[in-house]
């Protein structure tokens, strides 16, 4: 069988401004080497952008936003649209990462419209789930995941979920030092293919990438993509600093 395609995805969140974002990618650029099976994919800022695609022009590393408006267009103050990312060099998108979730209150029905608008531009969105440490400690993850899985991905077609990616990253992993164990990342990516598989079809849930997140390192994460279903890792602190991206990237060749 061949190996299936390792994502290696780093998110720069609020980190990264202009002159950081610069820096960072005349560091990684020279030195990216086109890896088969490997696919690097960075989130900058939105006002980071467009500078990004131009500094990056044909080098095998892919864009993507960290947000998107459910709308298409019009008066939505502060809203960045599907086709505006397109345009500024976006394939990917970040959607309803926990940060959004939980300091802007955005929920699994939201989501679902933002991955409709990305979906309909045709940018991959990358869809974020996971359970808090409270859901956690009670056991609850697996239907957390489920969850939000079912009330996300309700409605489309079979061919719209196969663009989507699902990023597992339970929030108590999140920025804290404590990665999930490698085996709970598996469980987490067989809980989310199997509510996909009976939302859709056993294939799509089979071919859907699924990542996990949460203090993710050039260390650990080996054990993660050596972990059957998960596809590849969505990295935030250790994507932000270029050596450690590379690292990361590095062990997934
Ligand atoms: P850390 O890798 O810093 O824990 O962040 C994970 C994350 O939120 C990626 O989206």
């Amino acid at each position: 069988m061949a190996r299936r395609r390792r994502l290696i995805y780093g998110n720069f969140k609020m980190q990264l401004g202009i002159a950081a974002t610069r820096a960072w990618l005349a560091d990684v650029l020279p030195v990216l080497e086109p890896a088969v099976g490997v696919e690097a994919v960075v989130f900058p800022s939105f006002v980071c952008l467009a500078l990004a695609k131009a500094a990056v022009g044909g080098a095998p590393l892919g864009l993507g936003a960290q947000d998107v408006s459910p709308h298409g267009e019009g008066a939505y103050t502060g809203d960045v649209s599907a086709s505006m990312l397109r345009e500024a060099g976006c394939s990917h998108v970040l959607v309803a990462h926990s940060e959004r979730r939980r300091y802007h209150g955005e929920d699994d029905e939201l989501a679902r419209r933002k991955l409709r608008a990305a979906l309909a531009s045709g940018l991959r969105p990358v869809y974020c789930v996971g359970e808090s440490l409270e859901q956690y400690d009670r056991g609850e993850a697996a239907a957390v995941v489920a969850g939000q899985v079912r009330t996300g991905l309700e409605g489309f077609t079979p061919e719209e979920v196969g663009r989507v990616v699902v990023a597992y990253e339970p929030v108590w992993a999140i920025g804290t030092g404590r990665s999930a164990r490698p085996e709970h990342a598996a469980r987490a990516a067989q809980w989310i293919r199997d509510e996909v598989a009976t939302m859709y079809m056993r294939e799509v849930a089979k071919e859907m990438p699924v990542l996990y997140g949460g203090s993710v390192s050039p260390s650990n994460v080996g054990a993660y993509l050596t972990q059957p279903g998960v596809d590849g890792v969505l990295a935030g602190g250790a994507s932000q600093a270029p050596e450690t991206y590379l690292g990361l990237l590095e062990a997934a060749r």
